[in-house]
């Protein structure tokens, strides 16, 4: 184990509800705004869960925790992921900030003893989605997108809620094409997004 992952397990506390003790994991390593904003995201993805005929609890957890790798210090990101044979595509080690979503997956796995492949697949996509997403995967994905705070956020939020009364797909959909369309703003393409794009298509 690295030592690292080995220090936060011993400041985690098992005991207490998972929701409860992200939060104060989070804290603990003063990671307030993040703190903050996985429990706006964990509140929404159980919304959609429930309107969208999905576990609110799974939805709650994966919401929770889809941002937990924010206690990993950005210099110890790719070392962490190395050490765990995860998988570093070009764009991630290029930009290993977006590494935190599979890095959030590990942490839920090795820390919160997470074992549902769904529920670790769901943190492990947040960011950029993937082809033939689960509801899950597309419930937190959106969540997080809803409750992200960007100044030109009402630019896609409008879009994505009117897509939302179609349905999960559409909404994901939406969301990515603004993305895309703006992907000069992003600091790279992340490849699961464009699969994600392309595969979506097909319920538009
Ligand atoms: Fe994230
Ligand atoms: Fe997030």
């Amino acid at each position: 184990m690295h030592p690292y992952i080995n220090e936060l397990r011993k400041t985690h506390d098992l005991s207490e509800d998972i929701c409860q003790s992200a939060f104060k994991l989070l804290m603990t390593y003063e990671k307030n705004t993040t703190a903050q904003h996985s429990i706006k995201v964990a509140a929404e993805a159980k919304l959609l869960a429930q309107t969208f005929g999905e576990n609110g609890q799974r939805a709650e957890i994966v919401g929770a925790l889809h941002d937990i790798s924010d206690v990993i210090p950005p210099e110890k990101r790719l070392e962490i992921a190395e050490c765990y044979r995860i998988e570093i595509l070009p764009e991630e080690r290029c930009f290993p900030l977006i590494l935190h979503q599979k890095l959030s997956g590990l942490i839920a796995q090795q820390i919160f003893k997470i074992e549902d492949e769904e529920l670790l697949a769901a943190i492990s996509c947040h960011t950029t989605l993937r082809a033939n997403p689960s509801k899950l995967d597309m419930i937190l994905f959106i969540a997080d997108k809803i409750k992200w705070d960007q100044k030109d956020r009402s630019s896609y939020i409008r879009e994505m809620n009117k897509e939302l009364e179609k349905s999960l797909e559409a909404a994901a959909y939406a969301f990515i094409k603004h993305q895309l369309e703006n992907s000069a703003k992003l600091m790279v393409v992340h490849p699961w997004l464009v699969e994600a794009y392309d595969y979506l298509q097909q319920f538009i």
